[in-house]
């Protein structure tokens, strides 16, 4: 089939019930670091070890725009002998915790697409981390929604759910899946460093899941034809997380801060909003549009001044919150469902005819990006 005829039909959110506010995390980690400080006071006043600073709320909402987030489990976040989710384990014969949250998503979707699981061939899990290698979370959502056909997870941090969008694009596109699902469970929580001053407000948990297919079999109320597509990477050090399995042969502390989420935030900030600010309008023009003919823009969220910074760029004036709506101040960055949260709570007001793009941008570092046009 033609590539012009491929359409994104359904789209799903599952929020965590958990919320974690600016105040709650800062206290948590206030007394933290108190407790260390006044514990190590010696060696910190023999210069052997470095006081931890105390972090606040404002300087959290005024440096990201980041109020809140939500917690897939919110019990030991902020316990300072614990500083981190208390996630009970499942056993092997058990729902995963992942496979819990994208179901929830999934489900969402494939109801506002007005499809079943025989409409489905490929189910792609995309996401910043899966809590285990194999086998794959999408072939355990798979086979719960009792799907035929294949499942596979994908890694690519912040831009996971746009380039599994382009897997799913380029599939229907082929021929070689009728319907997709791509499904984001990002339990970020896991791997914050709770500890960390810089980085303890960042993350928050969300699943998002999308329904992708032919135009020809769409029976959806609100669907998007997807014009244009694009993946991009390039090299960068500034945003890690190097957790993995070879730790264990390292002989360190498999979750020692090195391993967990940071960020050299200044750079990251400087180097990717030109990055995404150019990607986003060659991306626009390669479909034969100008950016003032994009009515809506779900970028990724990060950071609210990103987001303002990169509008700027590409309009030349500020976006009107209705232009490119923000979602960070209560969900924080989810890794690569923030751009999706944005769409699925922001779509359906668009009129037949009206354009917009989801676009991704992150670790890797990784910019993905659809341009969408609504049927
Ligand atoms: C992370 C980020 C919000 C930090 O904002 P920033 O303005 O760059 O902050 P800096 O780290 O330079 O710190 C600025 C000042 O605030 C202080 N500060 C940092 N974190 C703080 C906290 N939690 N509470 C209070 N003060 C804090 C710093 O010590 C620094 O003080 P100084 O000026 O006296 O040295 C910002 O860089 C950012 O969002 N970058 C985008 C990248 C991103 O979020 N990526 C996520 C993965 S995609």
């Amino acid at each position: 089939m033609s590539s012009s005829g491929v359409v994104i039909s359904g789209a799903g959110l599952w929020t965590p019930q958990y919320s974690i506010s600016n105040e709650e995390l800062v206290d948590a980690y206030n007394a933290w670091a108190e407790r260390f400080n006044t514990e190590h006071a010696e060696a910190i006043a023999a210069g052997e070890l470095v006081e931890k600073p105390l972090s606040s709320a404002e300087f959290i909402e005024k440096a990201s725009g980041i109020r809140s987030r939500y917690a897939y489990v919110k019990d030991g976040v902020l316990d300072i002998d614990r500083m981190r989710p208390k996630i009970p384990r499942r056993g092997e014969e058990d729902l995963s915790h992942q496979a819990e949250m994208a179901l929830n998503a999934a489900n969402i979707a494939l109801d506002h697409a007005h499809k079943t699981a025989a409409d489905i061939d490929m189910v792609i899990v995309s996401c910043a981390y899966t809590e285990r290698s194999y086998p794959a979370i999408a072939i355990e959502v798979q086979h719960h929604l009792g799907i035929a056909g294949f499942g596979f997870d994908m890694l690519v941090a912040c831009s996971a759910a746009t380039f599994a969008l382009q897997r799913a694009y380029d599939a229907v596109a082929a021929g070689s899946a009728r319907g997709v699902l791509v499904i984001n469970p990002e339990l970020t929580s896991p791997q914050v460093n709770y500890t960390d001053r810089d980085s303890h407000f960042i993350f928050g948990d969300v699943s998002t899941a999308v329904v992708v297919e032919a135009e020809t079999t769409c029976q959806s109320p609100h669907s998007y034809q997807v014009l244009g597509s694009k993946a991009q990477t390039v090299y960068s050090n500034n945003i890690r997380s190097n957790f993995g399995y070879v730790a264990r042969s390292e002989d360190v502390d498999a979750f020692c801060a090195e391993n967990l989420f940071h960020q050299n935030g200044r750079k990251v900030f400087k180097e990717v909003c030109p990055m995404a600010a150019e990607h986003l309008q060659q991306q626009v023009e390669a479909v034969g549009l100008a950016v003032d003919d994009i009515r809506r823009w779900w970028l990724h969220q990060a950071n609210l001044n990103m987001n303002q910074l990169i509008v700027r760029r590409l309009l030349g004036r500020d976006a009107e919150p209705d232009e490119a709506p923000i979602v960070l101040d209560r969900f924080a960055n989810t890794a690569s469902a923030g751009s999706l949260i944005a769409f699925c709570l922001h779509h359906e007001d668009l009129q037949s005819g009206d354009h917009g793009v989801i676009c991704s941008f992150g670790a890797g570092y990784s910019i993905g990006s659809l341009v969408l046009r609504k049927r």
